[in-house]
């Protein structure tokens, strides 16, 4: 490749979520979430940690809007607190103080030139439709759906792109079948998988919903975010292995994307490793997986973009130590293996590994009928003692970015966007403030919580500047 180029009008952002920045937890009507209740009882979170303050972006958006502006960013992504809109969960009471603030949120972006994209739902279900089933219950897709018009009518004038869910898979598996993030549930047999089915049947009538009521007007695009590492097996010349590498991404990718983009169902291969589980174990009845049936939603074409959350790839082989038991782990039935030649940073599971972020590229676009992609996240932490020249990130974010932009010129995959997480260090959910992504430093120690840019800050400022200048 000759020189790296980017499409004129291409996204760069940075991301962050609600829970992880706001603060302001009981702040001016703001009704309580899972993650509230979830980090407030004991030994859920690293160092008996929460959001409750969190970078206080609530109080200090405008130090915010500062970094934004300090990096170049085109476009931010930000999501709503639900209930810090809607308390109950309903439209019946709606939060103005909770409206005035998303607006005043937008406004200021737009008056900076910078497009907001708005996830609809990043992990904080409102408490009160957790008390009544939370997403293991089917009226929970209808709540969200109303949720999401509401959203749709009062912020869509400005909004034009909308994530309704992230990262479904992480909500399902983690929160309902691991208990490792809210609502901490340890289920094994089939939470995990109908709450993917209901967040996806949310989001389908949300797409819906503004494909009918609002994208005439509005003109927006709306998605939901799905996470993958790349996969690929660990010796390639092995059928078994080659097998497991499928059926790893078929349980993560495709449990999302294959019924969005390709069949409007899931993924065969995930169906079939799912009942084979069940028959040996002599599970009796349904198949664990649900299926959709003719009251659900259209679920195929539910998506106006493909919306990419990717850190890390593995490599697959088949079985390793899993449980006989009834769950997520044992269905997949593969051992996932770091190659010792791939750094770690800071978190365990976060193997860098820019080259897999164009392979995953090169399969979404032969997989899923060459969508449009926003990388919607992609980033690199850092634990233990402060690095504020954090040379490695910087080289990260340099290194994947070339990636990004191979994948564009050499493979024709249809790049839109590429936004780092995050614009500042947050609360990192389990991990609590022991994990810092952040584009900026945040003081946690210090009452201001002053935010200082760290020098990878300033190269994607850099890189940022170099791709969009002459605008
Ligand atoms: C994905 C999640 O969407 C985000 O909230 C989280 O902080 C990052 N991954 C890093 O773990």
């Amino acid at each position: 490749m000759s020189e790296i180029i980017f499409p004129p009008d291409f996204a760069w952002g940075a991301g962050t979520a609600a829970y992880q920045i706001e603060g302001g937890w009981q702040a001016d009507g703001k009704g309580p979430s899972i993650w509230d209740t979830f980090c407030h009882e004991e030994g859920r979170v690293f160092g008996e940690q929460n959001g409750d303050v969190a970078c206080n972006s609530y109080e200090l958006w405008e130090k915010d809007l500062e970094c934004i502006q300090q990096l170049g960013l085109t476009h931010y992504r930000l999501s709503f607190s639900w209930a810090r809109l809607l308390p109950h969960g309903t439209t019946q009471h709606v939060n103005q103080k909770g409206v005035q603030y998303y607006n005043k949120v937008i406004d200021d972006l737009l008056a900076c030139n910078v497009s907001p994209m708005v996830t609809l739902y990043h992990f904080d279900l409102p408490q009160a439709l957790q008390d009544q089933g939370g997403w293991k219950s089917p009226s929970t897709a209808g709540l969200f759906d109303s949720y999401a018009r509401f959203c749709f009518q009062t912020f869509g004038d400005r909004v034009k792109l909308w994530i309704t869910i992230n990262e479904p898979y992480v909500c399902a598996k983690l929160g309902n079948e691991d208990g490792i993030h809210a609502p901490g549930l340890r289920e094994k047999g089939t939470a995990a998988y109908l709450v993917g089915h209901n967040m996806l049947r949310g989001h389908a009538m949300a797409w819906h919903s503004y494909d009918s009521l609002y994208r005439p007007q509005q003109k927006g695009a709306v998605s939901l975010a799905i996470n993958s590492d790349w996969i690929e097996p660990l010796d390639p010349g092995r059928e078994a292995d080659v097998a497991a590498a499928e059926r790893d991404l078929a349980f993560t990718l495709g449990w999302f994307a294959w019924p969005v983009f390709v069949t409007g169902d899931y993924p065969e291969i995930m169906r079939s490793a799912i009942d084979a589980q069940s028959a040996k174990l002599k599970h009796s009845g349904e198949s664990r997986l649900p299926r959709f049936s003719e009251d659900d939603p259209t679920i195929l074409g539910t998506a106006d973009f493909f919306a990419l959350n990717h850190y890390t790839s593995r490599k697959a082989t088949a079985g390793g130590d899993c449980e006989e038991t009834l769950c997520m782990k044992s269905d997949r039935n593969v051992e996932e293996v770091v190659d010792s030649s791939w750094p770690i940073c800071g978190v365990s599971w976060l193997a860098v590994v820019p080259s897999g972020l164009r392979k995953l590229l090169k399969y979404i676009k032969d997989t899923f009928h060459n969508p449009a992609v926003y990388i919607t996240e992609n980033g690199f932490s850092q634990v233990g003692p402060l690095q504020i020249e954090d040379v490695h990130r910087c080289q990260f974010y340099k290194d994947t970015i070339l990636e990004v932009a191979k994948a564009i010129e050499e493979d024709g995959v249809d790049v839109r966007g590429y936004f780092a997480w995050s614009l500042m260090d947050n609360f990192e959910w389990a991990d609590g403030f022991s994990v810092r992504f952040g584009l900026f430093h945040v003081d946690f120690s210090d009452a201001e919580l002053s935010r200082t840019v760290y020098r990878s800050g300033k190269e994607y400022a850099k890189i940022i500047a170099k791709y969009t200048s002459g605008q």
